[in-house]
């Protein structure tokens, strides 16, 4: 357990990005935060992200004094620093000086200076500077007490097309298949002609030259991730070769497409994210349950507790509208981070800029610079509240069910033109897979084809187009030792390189799930077909579901069938099958069902199996997760709802946070038990 602490403290972190390079001119506003911080029970900043300019204003004249005051001054007042590279950011000297480091579009034009997160991440120049200014930050900052993580860059994200990123990625192919012959038979290149002759004629995806090339857009999407992860790397080693051996994150973003982050694990000591939800759009449960699965997905990186780096304590001026949070929602935000895993609760941004493109995002201390703001009191009570429950902090979030959500099979699945290009359904699948195991208050890690499966009970697998890193034989193994997988349509399609399969689908699984697939129906926006149940069917099912978008059409060779489509010509082929396999079953799904039918679905598994669930029943709306130490099962429950809801408490648990009077659970409201094990 203790090997899987962040930090040794017992304590949340509670804070943010803080730019006090914006206010060196102002000695009364820094003053004033430190001042503003202690009372809100802020107890960590991250600094120095885009300081890059005021921390060498010319090319190697270094001036860090500034930031080493404040780190010390924020010490001193029991503040620690999260401590930034500049990289996201350059000054306009460098772009001048070297201009190899701005990034080139798919179109091949090369940017201007300016914005930033928009440098070419292959640039022996621009990695030089980074790898000077970070080992002088490492050697000079990085060791100070204050300092109790580092945090590389911000945000990495995007590509760059220029001929020094064309020339790695000819190399990285290379060395990914030998010669050019093997390329061209995983690639499919006789497709059209599209043939190379060698490994030089490669170019990277351009709207202006090749887009339809599957495989060659997906190798590009996996070079881009290997070079940005490359270039990390490169910064963790300059930030240690000062000296500095503290633990390492990087700030992720919310169901980022651009990266397959799992390939950073090697990278990161701590995995963290930045998350912006789009509060009061739709019901606040279902924001709720969409932010709970990238908290999910965040922590299952590491499969240990990890950050909420930022989140708005207010509005995000960068979404279409920007929307006040409403009273309560910052603390249920905050406290959700926490129930799933979360070591902090971490806001964009301590104190509002003065000018330029964030000068209206939300943030602790705004333009008015006082303490009676709505916001600021609501900040100090979620610092009372960490404080209060500071215990959990370093304790684990254990999952019997896993939904399997894969980056590259995300890549794979919306590129391949067919069967249904104005929309498919993965996102939405694996989100209401997720939404039926969290109705359960089951902890669910969200994992990726790479992840092993042992352990789990419950694995939910939506639309596994392509099946990469042994997938098939992990499912088939987790299957014959009792799990219980539940896999949909358009599974086991293609292979890596997007070369579909041969012989029949789902590859390499059809005897477990005891069917093989014919043909899938592409469904227009306005049709649709219904699902119902067949009488006296080992799940229960008694209600009709609607089903939309996509619809397979499977022959069973052994699986008991337990739904049937509704109409069409394929009015009574199976929707949802059973298959017994070894010591456990394989459920397969064939339509793009409607939420209530995988709700309904999990709930019978559930039920069946006898699977652990943290309270008797879940009202709609409320979240349950659980985090263990080892003497205590931590319940939260919480409730995002516009209304109070009546709750079931665990047994044997006493109310350790917040307030359930009878049972009775306020709006936003989040109360924890306590169970002694
Ligand atoms: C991102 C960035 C921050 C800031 C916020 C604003 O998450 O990392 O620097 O721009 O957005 O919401
Ligand atoms: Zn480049």
């Amino acid at each position: 357990m203790e090997g899987n602490k962040i930090f040794q403290t017992e304590k949340l972190l509670h804070g943010g990005d803080y730019n006090p390079e914006q206010w060196l001119e102002y000695p009364e506003i820094l003053e004033k935060d430190i001042e503003l911080f202690k009372k809100a029970g802020i107890n960590t900043v991250t600094m120095g992200m885009f300081s890059w300019s005021k921390l060498e204003p010319e090319e190697g004249k270094y001036d860090f004094q500034w930031l080493l005051d404040m780190v010390e001054r924020l010490y001193q007042n029991g503040i620690s620093t999260i401590l930034g590279t500049p990289s996201g950011a350059r000054p306009k000297w460098l772009a001048e000086q070297y201009p190899e480091v701005l990034r080139v579009d798919a179109e091949r034009r090369r940017a201007l200076f300016g914005g930033r997160h928009n440098h070419c991440y292959t640039s022996p120049d621009y990695r030089k500077k980074v790898w000077e200014i970070n080992k002088r930050l490492g050697e000079q900052i990085g060791k100070h007490p204050g300092v109790v993580l580092l945090h590389i860059s911000n945000e990495y994200g995007g590509d760059c097309h220029c001929p020094l990123c064309q020339e790695a990625f000819r190399n990285w192919l290379k060395e990914k298949y030998g010669t050019i012959e093997e390329l061209n038979r995983r690639w499919n290149t006789d497709f059209w002609s599209h043939t190379y002759q060698s490994f030089d004629q490669i170019e990277s995806p351009s709207p202006r030259g090749e887009m339809m090339l599957h495989a060659l857009n997906l190798d590009w999407k996996r070079f881009v991730t290997h070079q940005t992860a490359d270039f990390a790397m490169h910064e963790k080693a300059a930030l240690r070769a000062g000296g500095c051996e503290k633990p390492v994150t990087l700030n992720f973003m919310d169901d980022f497409e651009g990266l397959n982050y799992r390939k950073f694990k090697e990278v990161i000591d701590v995995a963290s994210w930045d998350s912006y939800p789009e509060w009061h759009r739709k019901p606040e449960r279902i924001t709720a349950a969409e932010t709970a699965m990238q908290h999910d997905f965040m922590r299952s990186l590491l499969k240990k507790p990890y950050l909420l780096m930022e989140s708005s304590p207010s509005s995000t001026n960068w979404q279409d509208v920007s929307k006040l949070r409403k009273p309560g929602v910052i603390c249920a935000a905050a406290l959700q981070a926490i129930a799933h895993g979360s070591d902090s609760a971490l806001y964009f941004q301590m104190r509002q800029s003065r000018g330029a493109s964030e000068k209206f995002h939300g943030a602790v201390i705004d333009h008015y610079g006082g303490e009676d703001t709505r916001v600021y009191q609501e900040v100090c009570e979620i610092g009372e509240a960490l404080d209060r429950i500071s215990e959990v902090s370093g304790t684990q979030v254990r999952a019997q069910a896993a939904v399997v959500y894969d980056t590259e099979n995300r890549w794979a699945l919306l590129d391949a033109q067919g069967p249904r290009n104005i929309g498919m359904p993965y996102q939405d699948t694996a989100k209401k897979m997720y939404g039926a195991l969290r109705r359960q208050g089951m902890n669910t890690d969200v994992i990726d084809m790479e992840d092993s499966l042992d352990g789990y009970r419950l694995v939910l697998i939506p639309m596994a187009y392509m099946f990469r890193s042994d997938f098939e034989k992990k499912v088939r193994s987790f299957v014959e030792n009792g799990g219980g997988a539940v896999m949909t349509f358009w599974s086991g399609v293609a292979d890596d390189t997007d070369a579909c399969f041969l012989g029949g689908t789902p590859w390499g699984l059809m005897d477990v799930f005891g069917l093989r697939s014919m043909e899938i129906d592409g469904l227009y926006e306005e049709e649709e077909n219904g699902a119902v149940p067949v009488p006296g069917n080992s799940l229960s099912l008694d209600k009709k579901y609607s089903c939309r978008n996509l619809c397979e059409l499977v022959k069973t060779s052994g699986a008991e069938v337990i739904m049937q489509y509704e109409k069409d010509f394929y009015e009574g082929l199976p929707v949802l099958t059973c298959n017994a396999y070894g010591k456990g079953k394989a459920y397969y799904v064939c339509a793009d069902m409607e939420q209530e039918f995988y709700t309904d679905v999990v709930d019978g598994i559930v039920k069946q199996e006898e699977l652990d669930t943290p309270l008797d029943t879940v009202p709609e709306g409320v979240e349950v997760s659980t985090r263990e130490s080892e003497e205590w099962i931590y319940t939260f429950v919480q409730n995002y709802n516009a209304m109070p809801v009546r709750i079931s408490v665990p047994d044997n648990a006493q109310l350790w946070f917040g307030e359930a009077e009878d049972g009775m659970l306020s709006k936003f409201a989040t109360a924890i038990y306590r169970t002694r094990k």
